[in-house]
């Protein structure tokens, strides 16, 4: 979605801007290309292995971009400290990259075997196999329910639980399909092991926490009419992204929460708006983008507009 993506942040040569995501760099090059010759971006990243990838591919933007690993809850500090606030625009590409899930060193998917490790950043925290090996059934249930809203969980996690310790991705795939199927058995458009992989990743990664923390402060770090792009990739994250956005802008779709809309609290002072919705529902990917590339079908851009503060 590169180009809907410099599409709606329209980079101009004065801009400032961050890519909180920045994977391979394809977003980033888009955004410095849009913005030459002075535009400047700084990319982040959790994984310090795609900070070097990136490194490699955008090394003809010389002094136009600057590189630093964290975390997405961090990087609108990161950028302040880096003297790139307020900024212009930030696009957050949420998820994995190619690189990342091919890698069967890293254990993020179950059509490669590897150890089950699932870290963006392999330097630091547990690993998904150590996840396993220190939770309680339900624990390891609750995870399963809530990031992967995995049917069953429970069944799930007590069968990941006996067997544990597990160790690589194929263990833990044997596990899944031995008691929930596999996708032919149980008639299923995907793989019952997607949800548990996803449900361990997001996890390990901290990933909703972080996200609900950064998306307010990022919103506070961009410029009057910068904007905030963020692509989703399932509906856990889009759920977190769109009700940030909403509270953001201090809107209320009483279509989505009957009786609870502000406007039906005629007293309440009413909140505060910091941006305006670019758009209300989320953009997906043209259908020549989803054939070249099937795993971006499930992708939903949402973008906001930082307003003026009013006095
Ligand atoms: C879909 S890829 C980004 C691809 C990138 N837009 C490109 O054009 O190459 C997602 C990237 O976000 C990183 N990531 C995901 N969640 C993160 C988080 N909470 N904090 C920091 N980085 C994160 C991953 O390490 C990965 O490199």
């Amino acid at each position: 979605m590169a180009q809907a993506v410099v599409e709606t942040l329209r980079p101009h040569p004065a801009g400032r801007y961050l890519d909180g995501t920045v994977g391979g760099g394809g977003h980033s090059a888009a955004i410095l290309t849009a913005s030459a010759p002075d535009g400047r971006l700084l990319g982040t990243d959790a994984d310090p292995r795609a900070i070097q990838a990136a490194a490699e591919r955008l090394a003809s933007f010389g002094d136009r971009v600057v590189l630093r690993r964290c975390w997405l809850d961090q990087a609108a500090d990161v950028a302040r400290r880096e003297g790139f606030t307020p900024l212009d625009g930030i696009v957050v590409d949420l998820g994995l990259s190619s690189n990342q899930l091919d890698d069967p060193q890293r254990g993020l998917s179950f059509m490669r075997d590897g150890p089950l490790d699932m870290r963006f950043d392999q330097t630091q925290g547990i690993t998904a196999a150590q996840l396993i090996g220190e939770c309680d059934v339900a624990a390891l249930a609750r995870i399963l329910k809530a990031y992967g809203e995995v049917p069953h969980a429970w069944r799930v996690a007590e069968a990941i639980w006996a067997a544990r310790p597990v160790t690589t991705t194929s263990q833990l795939k044997e596990v899944v399909t031995g008691v929930a199927g596999s996708r032919a058995g149980a008639r299923r458009a995907i793989h019952p092991a997607t949800q548990v992989f996803q449900a361990l990743r997001i996890a390990v990664n901290d990933e909703l926490r972080r996200l609900s923390e950064a998306l307010p402060r990022l919103i506070e770090a961009l410029a009057p009419g910068g904007r905030l792009a963020v692509i989703a990739f399932h509906s856990l994250e889009d759920r977190i992204v769109k009700t940030v956005f909403r509270a953001a802008a201090a809107d209320s779709d009483e279509d989505d929460a009957p009786g609870f809309g502000v406007s039906k609290l005629p007293d309440a002072p009413r909140p505060v708006a910091r941006v305006r919705l670019v758009n209300r529902k989320p953009l997906a990917p043209q259908e020549d983008e989803v054939r070249q590339n099937p795993r971006a079908r499930s992708a939903r851009l949402r973008v906001v507009e930082r307003i003026e503060d009013v006095a």
